[in-house]
């Protein structure tokens, strides 16, 4: 075989995570919609979900995940270059959470940015942080996936009040040696779906208004089941592709780490590319979608499980809003 070719040369240097202390469970929402722990479990995996209290908003959980990351990674925060978060419910308009995660760590200085890409967040911000680093633009970066989605929820929907949670993951990366990071990766975009998954109020197309608010316009919008067909086959693909351009095989894949929405997406993604659920990581159950945040939680998790030792190759791939999706093969 000939030497394998690290595309991207990166080295992720410790990981962290914030969740909400509260948690909610599918009985719980028992009591809010008509709805059951069976039906929850059954059609999507969710036993129970975190929910943040109200003086609590993305850049709270962002700045605890950075802290928790740095601490881990054994760096100081104010050695970052550039903080990058990846959300979809940011704190406000603007300015992006990434400077209000800034305020809230008292950490002025670096570049800062969001990345609005929903679930594929955290891997569309991996790979241009990657390339930053590759530029020169960068040494050390905080890469990180926030969400609150109960802000964003209609809690009268039984449809999508159930499957979504708050929550963030960081994970603190820095320029490699070439003998870890990136072997391959892709991403993508279908601008043509965008209506199948929105919160349609509150930007310019539908400013808040009382009529926007009376009629619940600021809250997730989804067609589940198009969503699901799209997730699947999008993934599948987005894996596929990155596998086959880093010259691997399904076999070689020491863990796949795909997006956290519904344990039924994922085992049908695992199956389709030839990875089995003992080398799948799951962790939905726990914590429900918290959109951009699932893949950097799922990777802090399966690192304190054990699951992944340097040197492992992962697969990570992922799917949201936009539509857009995105996949890559990474040497740990
Ligand atoms: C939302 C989702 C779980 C629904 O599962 P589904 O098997 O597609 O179910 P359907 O939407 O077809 O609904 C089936 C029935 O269950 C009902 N239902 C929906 N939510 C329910 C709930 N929480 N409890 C009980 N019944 C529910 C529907 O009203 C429908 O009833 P009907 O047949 O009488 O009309 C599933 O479509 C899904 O996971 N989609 C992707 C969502 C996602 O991951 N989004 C983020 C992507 S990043």
């Amino acid at each position: 075989m000939p030497p394998e070719k690290i595309q991207k040369s990166l080295k992720i240097l410790g990981t962290g995570t914030s969740l909400p202390e509260r948690v909610m469970t599918n009985a719980d929402l028992e009591a809010l919609v008509d709805t059951t722990d069976t039906w929850i479990r059954d059609r999507t995996g969710i036993e129970e979900r975190r929910i943040a209290p109200d003086d609590a908003s993305t850049s709270t959980y962002a700045a605890g995940a950075l802290r928790a990351a740095a601490e881990n990674a054994g760096v100081a925060l104010d050695s970052l270059d550039a903080i990058i978060v990846a959300t979809s419910t940011p704190d406000t308009v603007f300015p992006s959470t990434a400077c209000w995660t800034q305020r809230a760590l008292k950490l002025p200085g670096a570049a800062a940015f969001d990345v609005s890409a929903g679930c594929t967040g955290w891997l569309y911000a991996l790979e241009i942080a990657a390339n930053l680093l590759i530029g020169g633009t960068a040494k050390r970066i905080g890469v990180v996936g926030a969400e609150v989605m109960s802000r964003v929820l209609d809690w009268e929907d039984r449809s999508t009040c159930v499957l979504f949670g708050d929550g963030a993951g960081a994970a603190i990366i820095e320029s490699g040696d070439g003998s870890q990071g990136l072997l391959a990766s892709n991403w993508g975009a279908d601008g043509t779906l965008a209506p199948i998954l929105y919160q349609p109020a509150g930007g310019t197309q539908m400013p808040a208004s009382e009529e926007s608010v009376a009629d619940k316009k600021h809250v997730v919008h989804m067609e589940g089941r198009t969503v699901f067909r799209h997730a699947v086959a999008c993934m599948v693909r987005s894996t596929q592709e990155a596998m086959a351009a880093a010259g691997v095989e399904p076999d070689d894949i020491k863990l796949l780490i795909p997006h956290q929405a519904n344990a039924r997406i994922i085992s049908a993604t695992g199956e389709r590319v030839g990875i089995p659920a003992e080398r799948t990581y799951v962790c939905v159950q726990r914590y429900g979608n918290i959109s951009a945040a699932t893949i950097p939680i799922a990777l802090h998790d399966a690192l304190g499980e054990g699951r992944i030792e340097r040197g492992d190759l992962l697969a990570f791939t992922a799917f949201g809003t936009g539509l857009t999706w995105a996949a890559s093969v990474l040497r740990y």
